[in-house]
């Protein structure tokens, strides 16, 4: 190795160019947070690995793996830190609250904060507290209070008044009440939750009762542990080469849809374009949540694309609605008259209510083109399941605690 590549190395020198990365992406976009990310060692809150790595990691590095080899702890990726600290606007004097210790974004929430303000991080887990208070410590930032417990439970030394910011690090199935009435009336939550196949950063701005949702960001999160633990549920269509993804609450009938899926197909195109960066498809799969009961992803495997068991779907999966008989999946073909990459969204459907099922979700697809294609991202409204929440004849994503309507 030359000098000039050792001195290349220096983590100074790699986390100035990652500052510069997360720039150009647009991942950092506020001073304030690109100041913090100048200054936080990230290279300290991994020793495990190289400092070049740890600076150019384009997604999360794993700390701690489960006795099945299932990754259950981790520091996040710089484009994911940048992204939900934009989302959850933290200044200089505000309480914040995080929900799993990876001890990176802790030290990049005190910075942010400052010395009028507190973090105080919480894990479930006592190997991750001990390794984040040490961290956290050795890096310069002692003053974070970590804490072990159920990140979902009520903590028991809250401020009075509220925390202004929860940022949970972990993936949730649910917004706990503990969440609600843990944040100050002003207050911002951020959290990767779950729904319906889908997993999104979600970052919530209060309004008395209600939590309204201004950013969703793409992104996968370790399952949260404890209590509020959960799986998603998936039907197996074909083997575990086409899973249908559902809430558990969802009632789906598991051999009625494997038998539909086995039988003939029926394609309805809705004539409904898009270029060749799909970019639209997350507003979509967001959008129709909200607007198709039951509403679910139907993931395949490329073998199963290989073996024609389904058409052409992403790799992250594809909307599907089902009745107890039938089930229905958008996918996608080359735009047949387009003069260039241009794409079409059609649906697909099996089982004997075929024609029907697909006429209604090509709807809801035509219906969203004329829309909410051209709007922003869709709205995400979470109402406390108290009975005050939206009227009757509404699609809402009902979760233990919460209701969600999407818009
Ligand atoms: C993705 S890591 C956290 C990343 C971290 N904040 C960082 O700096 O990048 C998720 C953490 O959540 C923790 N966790 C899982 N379930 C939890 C729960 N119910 N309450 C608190 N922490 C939990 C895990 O132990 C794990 O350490």
């Amino acid at each position: 190795m030359t000098e000039t590549s050792v001195s290349l190395e220096a983590p100074d020198v790699l986390r100035e160019r990652m500052v510069e990365e997360l720039r150009e992406r647009g991942a950092l976009t506020s001073s304030a947070v690109e100041a913090a990310f100048r200054k936080v060692p990230r290279h300290q809150f991994l020793p495990e690995v190289s400092p070049a790595e740890v600076y150019g990691a384009p997604e999360a590095l794993f700390t701690k793996h489960n006795e099945r080899g299932k990754p259950v702890s981790s520091v996040s990726a710089p484009w994911l830190h940048a992204r939900m600290l934009e989302a959850a606007q933290v200044t200089p004097g505000m309480r914040v609250l995080e929900i799993g210790s990876g001890g990176c974004h802790a030290a990049l929430l005190a910075e942010l904060v400052g010395e009028q303000g507190s973090v105080t991080t919480v894990d479930i887990d006592p190997d991750i507290t001990a390794r984040a208070r040490e961290r956290l410590a050795e890096a310069g930032y002692g003053q974070v209070r970590v804490r072990e417990a159920d990140g979902a439970q009520p903590l028991q030394d809250a401020p009075a008044e509220g925390f202004d910011r929860i940022i949970v690090t972990v993936g949730a199935n649910d917004l706990s009440p503990a969440w609600m009435d843990q944040l100050a009336p002003e207050g911002r939550l951020v959290v990767p939750l779950r729904f319906r196949g889908l997993s999104r950063t979600i970052a919530f701005a209060r309004e008395g009762d209600l939590l309204r949702s201004d950013t969703l960001i793409v992104s996968g999160f370790v399952a949260m542990q404890g209590d509020s633990a959960h799986a998603p549920r998936a039907v197996r269509l074909a083997g575990p080469d086409v899973r249908l993804v559902v809430d558990e609450n969802q009632p789906a009938d598991d051999d009625a849809l494997t038998e539909a899926f086995a039988g003939p197909r029926h394609e309805q195109w809705t004539g409904v374009e898009l270029g060749p960066s799909g970019g639209l498809l997350p507003r979509l799969d967001v959008w129709l949540a909200g607007a198709v009961a039951p509403y679910g992803r139907l993931r395949a495997t490329p073998e199963a694309a290989e073996r024609g068991l389904v058409g052409w779907v992403l790799d992250r999966g594809a909307p599907a609605a089902w009745s107890h008989n039938s089930l229905a999946y958008v996918a996608l073909r080359r735009a047949p008259h387009a003069p260039q990459e241009r794409f079409e969204l059609g649906v697909i459907a099996h089982g004997p209510e075929r024609e029907r099922l697909a006429a209604r979700l090509a709807d809801a697809v035509g219906h969203f083109d004329r829309v909410a294609r051209g709007a922003a991202e869709p709205v995400v409204r979470a109402y406390r399941r108290d009975g005050r929440g939206p009227g009757p004849g509404q699609v809402t994503v009902d979760k233990p605690s919460v209701r969600l309507v999407i818009t």
